[in-house]
C-alpha cells in the first residue's frame, strides 16, 4: 500500500482548473432543489415534514428539500443499526478499509462536484470548498491505513506456557452529530471513523448542510457500503437528537459543534438509563476563542498575514478561526495598520462569483455576529468593516476591532464570525497571560524570532494545535493532529495516531499452552 500523503489543493491561478470548477458549479446550479429522502438500512423514507436547505449567500435559492426524521423514525433507524452491527462487526479490518478508499478514490474523482456542492450550500468559497474535499479524502485514505495498523493489535509480552494478546474490537451503534462549517470534511472524518472500526452510525447531518451529507450517502453506498451501516436521518437537535443520546443502545456519540450543545451532549450521556449495560463514551469538538501573538522581535508583515487570513477565511467560521491578536506594545500600530491594508483587499460577496469571502452560515449567526460587532463598538473601536447586510444573503464585511481590554466580552466569548479582536500587551510574558485567558483551548500562533519566547509558548501556550510563525487555522489530516483542550473538548484529535481507539474497545486474551 502506497504511503499516506495528503491530497494537494486545487491551483485556481491555472485556467483549467477554473474552467473545470465553473463546469462543475453549473452542473450543481442545475441540480439545485431536489428532494432527498432518510435512508435507513438502504431503504429510502420519504416524510412529511421537511428540512429546507437554502444558499446562505442567495437566500432565495433552494438548495434541496430533506425529509426530517421524528423519534420513531430514530428508534427504527436504532433498531436496524443494531442489526446490521451484528454482521458489520465481522468483517475483516482489511476489508471495511478498502470502502474508506474506494470511497475516497470516487471523491476525488468527483472532487469540484462536491467543492460546488459546499460553495451553494454552505457559503463557502472556491478554496475553502476545495480544501474541505481534499480533507474528506484525507480522512478515509487516512483513518483506512490507521484501522491497518490498529488491527495488527499489541504484541505483549508472555511467560513460558501461556500465548497473550491484546486486539480492538467495535463498539456498537455511534450517534454521529457533525457541523455545518466543514460539512464535507468532518462530517466524512467522524462517520468513516466510527464505520471503518467496525460500528453502525446514526448520522444525523447538520441541518444547515444536510444535501452534502446525502451525496455523501451516495458515495458510501457506490463503493460498497453495506446498507444500515450508516443510516442517514437529519432531524432536530432537541427531537431525534437528545432521543438517541439517550437512548440506552446508544454506545457512543461522536459530536462536533458549539459548546452549548457539547456540554449538553456530555452531561445527558452521562446518565445511565434503565436497560443501559455501559457507560457512553463521547467525542465532543467544541469551540475556540483563538488567539495570534506578535512578539516584539517578530517578521511584521507575517503577522498581518498570518492574522488576517486566520479571522476572514471562510468568514470565521472554524473553530481554529483567528478571534482574537495580542501584540506586543512596540509594534502593535504597525501589525493594525498592515492588517486593516490587507482586509481592505479581500472580496465579500457570493462565493461562486470567486470572492473570497462569502455570506456566514444562517439568520441566528448574522443576528449574533452583528450584536458583538455593536458590543465592539462600546468595548473598543471598529478600525475596519463594521457593515452588515442581509437583503440578499447573510453578509458581514470582515471587521477589526482594536484597543480592547484582555477582560472585554469581544475577547473572551466565541463569535464565529469575521471580527477579530486586537489587544495591546507589554511583554511576551502578559501575552501569554492573556492568550490563556479564556475557557477554550484548542489553537493558537506566535509570531516570532525569539528561540526563548518559542520555548515558553511550547511548554505555556496552553492549546491543543500551536503553531508557531504562521496562523492556526487549515490542520491537515496526519499531519497536525486536531483538537483541543479545556472547553474545547475532549482533544480527540482528529487526524491523528490515536482517535480511532475512541471508537474501539481493547481485548485481552490469554491462553495456556
Ligand atoms: N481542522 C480545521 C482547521 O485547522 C478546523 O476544524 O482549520
Amino acid at each position: 500500500m502506497v504511503p499516506y500523503k495528503h491530497e494537494a489543493l486545487t491551483d485556481f491561478s491555472k485556467e483549467e482548473n477554473k474552467k473545470a470548477f465553473q463546469e462543475a458549479l453549473k452542473k450543481v446550479e442545475s441540480e439545485l432543489g431536489k428532494k432527498y429522502d432518510l435512508i435507513i438500512g438502504g431503504e429510502h423514507i420519504s416524510t412529511d415534514e421537511k428540512i429546507t436547505s437554502i444558499n446562505p449567500g442567495k437566500k432565495d435559492q433552494v438548495i434541496g428539500v430533506v425529509s426530517k426524521a421524528n423519534k420513531e423514525l430514530a428508534e427504527k433507524a436504532m433498531q436496524t443499526a443494531l442489526e446490521t452491527f451484528e454482521t458489520w462487526r465481522k468483517w475483516p479490518a482489511r476489508l471495511r478499509a478498502d470502502i474508506l478508499f474506494r470511497a475516497a478514490a470516487i471523491v476525488r474523482r468527483r472532487k469540484h462536484e462536491f467543492s460546488a456542492w459546499m460553495v451553494y450550500e454552505g457559503g463557502k468559497p472556491w478554496a475553502e470548498a476545495d480544501g474541505d474535499v481534499a480533507e474528506a479524502i484525507d480522512f478515509m485514505e487516512f483513518y483506512g491505513r490507521q484501522m491497518l495498523r490498529l488491527d495488527k493489535g499489541y504484541e505483549c509480552l508472555a511467560e513460558e506456557g501461556e500465548h497473550n494478546e491484546m486486539y480492538y474490537k467495535p463498539m456498537g451503534v455511534g450517534v454521529v452529530i457533525p457541523p455545518w462549517n466543514f460539512p464535507l470534511a468532518i462530517m466524512c472524518g467522524m462517520t468513516v471513523s466510527a464505520v471503518v472500526t467496525g460500528n453502525t452510525v446514526l448520522l444525523k447531518p447538520a441541518s444547515n448542510t444536510p444535501v452534502i451529507a446525502a451525496k455523501f450517502m451516495e458515495v458510501l453506498e457506490e463503493a460498497g457500503l453495506p446498507a444500515g451501516v450508516v443510516n442517514y436521518i437529519p432531524g432536530s437537535g432537541s427531537e431525534v437528537g437528545d432521543y438517541l443520546v439517550d437512548h440506552p443502545k446508544t454506545r457512543f456519540v461522536s459530536f462536533t459543534g458549539s459548546r452549548d450543545v457539547g456540554t449538553r451532549i456530555y452531561e445527558r450521556a452521562a446518565k445511565v438509563q434503565d436497560g443501559q449495560v455501559w457507560l457512553k463514551r463521547v467525542v465532543a469538538e467544541m469551540g475556540g476563542k483563538d488567539t495570534i501573538v506578535v512578539d516584539k522581535d517578530a517578521d511584521l508583515e507575517l503577522a498581518a498575514e498570518s492574522i488576517v487570513y486566520a479571522a476572514f477565511g471562510y468568514a470565521g467560521q472554524k473553530c481554529s478561526a483567528c478571534s482574537r491578536a495580542v501584540i506586543h506594545e512596540d509594534v502593535y500600530d504597525e501589525v493594525l495598520k498592515r492588517s486593516v491594508e490587507i482586509a481592505e483587499g479581500l472580496t465579500v460577496g457570493e462565493p461562486k462569483d470567486e470572492n473570497y469571502m462569502g455570506p456566514v452560515i444562517d439568520k441566528a449567526a448574522f443576528d449574533k455576529i452583528a450584536s458583538y460587532i455593536e458590543i465592539g463598538k462600546q468595548e473598543g473601536k471598529v478600525v475596519f468593516g463594521g457593515e452588515v447586510d442581509e437583503s440578499k444573503g447573510f453578509y458581514i464585511q470582515p471587521t477589526i476591532v482594536a484597543d480592547l481590554s484582555p477582560e472585554a466580552r469581544l475577547m473572551k466569548e466565541e463569535i464565529f464570525g469575521p471580527v477579530v479582536a486586537f489587544s495591546k500587551v507589554k511583554d511576551f510574558d502578559e501575552a501569554l497571560d492573556v492568550a490563556n485567558n479564556t475557557d477554550y483551548a484548542l489553537t493558537g500562533s506566535v509570531i516570532t524570532r525569539n528561540r526563548e519566547h518559542i520555548a515558553r509558548a511550547h511548554r505555556d501556550f496552553h492549546v491543543g494545535n500551536l503553531y508557531i510563525n504562521r496562523g492556526c487555522t487549515g490542520s491537515v489530516v496526519g499531519y497536525q493532529p486536531f483538537g483541543g483542550f479545556k472547553m474545547s473538548g475532549t482533544d480527540a484529535k482528529a487526524g491523528g495516531p490515536d482517535y480511532l481507539q475512541n471508537f474501539l474497545e481493547a481485548k485481552t486474551y490469554t491462553e495456556k499452552l
